[in-house]
């Protein structure tokens, strides 16, 4: 007996229904299926039967809630953002220096690794609240400074913080954000961390710091891998500039992308908007004039400086060694950022991860011990802490989100890290950050290569 089943939708608005469509009658019998361009579930059964068997699914209206409801990984954030950007953001988001074999390295690292799981432990309740510097955390890690950030979403740093404090973890403003420092404390606040480079202009970089303070940031990061920027091949080959310069390529590649760039035409013009007036009276553009401030003369007597004029806590990131580490520790930071800088600077340089342990064994507890470059994973997060580190910080994987969904897409990527480090360390029987660190090296093993 054959009944009418109604108008067919439309193939792809509805999974349920095209589930159905795309099982075959072998396995489902008493289903005909028609095969025409517009493939439907025939008549052989009542579309009430068929919802007793499965949920439809309404059409979801909201574009972003359909985008978040098919990612389910950083990766899938990752793709969604790379359908949305033009091709030198996301050169300039993906890009490593040189060869790009420290970006490469900064993942097989921690995919080289297993874990070694302790099974017949209750793990009903897991707790990944920890402290980061001091300040609560409810996740063992902290989102990492990054620059131009309204370059992958027009809401750029204001997005990214409200994320960040809405899901109770830090978050670094970079000295080359493109929306005010104060802008982000003033409106947004949460556990705010301010990322500094000193540049050849010290009174700039004083100027910043007590303007930092000023506004609330509970804590300074010096970057000290930088003493020039490194050679980012794929921003050279994209014409990648800020603002974004019109040429032949780059108008064409924008034109693939019409609504990043209505959204970057409605928007504020992108700066560095933490000296934007001093970027105005340089003669030169905004990335010459970037490029010229970061100062290869910077030495350990300008962190001792920089410890002197921030009574606040204070981290350096860009050390990989544990002689450096150590040294640190007597210059009185308060924390270690182990970090290549996401493979961006020095290429071939060894992968943080690597040296954790080294750097833990040398600093014990004196200070707390961060290590970042290449973490997509809740099971990555696991690994580090077991290796070492107090906690970790992320940069790509919530670019990713921001880019795919702005604040929303950067608050799925928090808490799809979140999730998946819960459970990890569920299935390894492990149920607080403090366990994972004191079981430690124990629950990883290195893989044989090939
Ligand atoms: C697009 C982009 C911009 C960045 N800008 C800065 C910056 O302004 N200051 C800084 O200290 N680090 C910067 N970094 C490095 C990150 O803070 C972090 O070390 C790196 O992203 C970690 O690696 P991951 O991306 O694999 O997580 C940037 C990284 C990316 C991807």
């Amino acid at each position: 007996m054959r009944h009418p089943v109604g108008d067919p939708q439309p193939e792809g608005d509805d999974p349920a229904t095209d589930a159905l469509r795309q099982t075959s009658d072998q396995e489902w019998p008493w289903i005909q299926l028609e095969s025409s361009n517009q493939k439907k579930v025939s008549d052989a059964v009542k579309i009430s039967e068929v919802r007793s068997l499965v949920q439809l699914r309404k059409p979801e209206p909201d574009r972003i809630e359909r985008t978040l409801r098919r990612c389910v990984t950083i990766e899938d954030l990752q793709h969604a953002a790379w359908r949305r950007w033009p091709r030198s953001v996301r050169g300039y988001v993906e890009g490593g220096a040189d060869g790009e074999v420290s970006l490469a390295r900064n993942r097989a690292a921690y995919e080289a690794l297993g874990l070694v799981p302790s099974p017949l432990r209750d793990v009903t309740e897991v707790d990944l609240r920890t402290s980061i510097l001091g300040g609560d955390s409810t996740l063992p890690f902290a989102l990492a400074p990054t620059g131009y950030t309204r370059m992958m979403h027009p809401d750029g740093e204001s997005a990214v913080a409200r994320a960040a404090r809405d899901a109770g973890v830090p978050y670094t403003m970079s000295t080359m954000a493109t929306t005010r420092l104060e802008n982000v404390a003033g409106e947004v606040g949460g556990d705010l961390w301010f990322q500094l480079y000193v540049w050849r202009d010290r009174g700039l970089v004083r100027d910043l710091l007590e303007r930092a303070k000023a506004s609330g940031y509970r804590a300074l990061m010096l970057t000290v891998d930088t003493p020039v920027t490194g050679l980012r091949v794929r921003d050279v080959h994209n014409g990648f500039t800020i603002p974004p310069q019109l040429s032949a390529s780059t108008v064409l590649d924008m034109a693939r992308h019409p609504m990043w760039c209505a959204r970057l035409l409605v928007g504020p013009a992108i700066t560095f908007a933490n000296f934007a007036p001093e970027v105005g009276r340089s003669p030169e553009g905004l990335m010459e004039f970037a490029a010229k401030q970061f100062d290869p003369s910077v030495t350990w007597e300008d962190l001792a400086w920089i410890r002197g004029l921030w009574q606040g806590p204070l981290m350096v990131k860009g050390l990989v060694s544990a002689q450096d580490a150590a040294r640190a520790v007597e210059v009185g930071v308060d924390a270690v950022v182990l970090s290549n800088h996401g493979g961006r600077q020095l290429d071939q340089v060894v992968v943080p991860l690597q040296m954790l342990p080294a750097v833990r064994d040398q600093v014990g507890d004196k200070i707390e011990v961060y290590v970042d470059s290449g973490i997509r994973r809740g099971s990555d997060i696991a690994i580090a802490l077991a290796l070492g580190a107090d906690a970790v910080l992320v940069g790509r994987p919530y670019l990713y989100g921001l880019g795919a969904a702005g604040e929303r897409g950067v608050a799925a990527s928090i808490s799809m890290l979140g999730d998946e480090l819960r459970r990890a360390m569920t299935l390894m029987g492990v149920t607080s950050v403090a366990q994972l660190r004191a079981e430690g090296s124990a629950l990883v093993r290195s893989l044989p290569s090939g």
